[in-house]
């Protein structure tokens, strides 16, 4: 069980089996929400009645190539569980995400669930955050610059994210930039103090709403919870 793809697919279809039927469930977005995605299909296929929040274009067309009803209205959602992917995970169950772009949507699904479980392959445990993956901050396009500058001048690096040659663009239409830093001491703080700044929508830094961590492992699924 060395290939990440099974540890990320065999932690999915353990995440999967907390879904019962009736549930309202929030659909991440990455390669291993894919796996989740994949799972739920099969097990509507075979007759569970569930509606899914995507959190990407890209996981609703999954979604819905998979079978899985998706809730239409954007009103008061009442979800159950949200089942996401991370970039990385600490020991209190912290974690960076926005690696795919879709934070903020993620952000936004998994504060309207009543319980999130994360799902990841063993290499996205840290014993901190930071250091060998950029923390993603959405932000406003207008004036970006100068919210960059703002961030720099907090000591951390942001660099504009592009792909292909374009200004990579997030699900809602904001920027990225990727802040390489050090190893976050406090990331509840850092978290407060990046969103103070005028033109940052929403940071990567998702504290304290993890219940539940899944992780694929060459030994199987571990399970942890979180300690509240
Ligand atoms: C998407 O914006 C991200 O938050 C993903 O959940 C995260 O990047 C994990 O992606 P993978 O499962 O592809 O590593």
């Amino acid at each position: 069980m060395e290939n990440l793809d099974t540890l990320k697919r065999i932690a999915a279809e353990a995440a999967v089996a907390h879904v019962r039927d009736g549930m309202v469930v929030g659909l991440g977005t990455g390669s291993t929400a894919r796996y989740v995605v994949l799972a739920l299909g099969e097990r509507v296929k075979a007759g569970l009645k569930i509606k899914g929040v995507p959190t990407s274009r890209g996981t609703a067309e999954l979604a819905r190539k998979s079978g899985i009803p998706l809730v239409e209205t954007e009103d008061s959602w009442a979800i159950d569980v949200d089942i996401d992917g991370a970039d990385q995970v600490d020991p209190q169950l912290n974690l960076i995400k926005g690696g795919g772009g879709a934070l903020l949507k993620e952000k936004i699904v998994a504060t309207a669930a009543r319980q999130v479980i994360i799902v990841v392959d063993h290499t996205k445990l840290v014993p901190a955050l930071g250091n060998s993956f950029p923390l993603p901050v959405e932000v406003v396009p207008f004036g970006w610059g100068s919210t960059a500058r703002q961030i720099d001048e907090l000591g951390m690096k942001p660099v504009l994210r592009e792909r292909n040659g374009e200004i990579f663009r997030t699900e809602a239409g904001h920027y990225i930039l990727d802040l390489h830093i050090g190893r976050i001491e406090n990331p509840a703080e850092l978290e407060t103090r990046l969103n103070l700044i005028p033109g940052v929508v929403e940071t990567g830094l998702f504290v304290g709403r993890t219940d539940i961590l899944m992780v694929g492992t060459p030994q199987g699924v571990e399970v942890r919870q979180a300690k509240r």
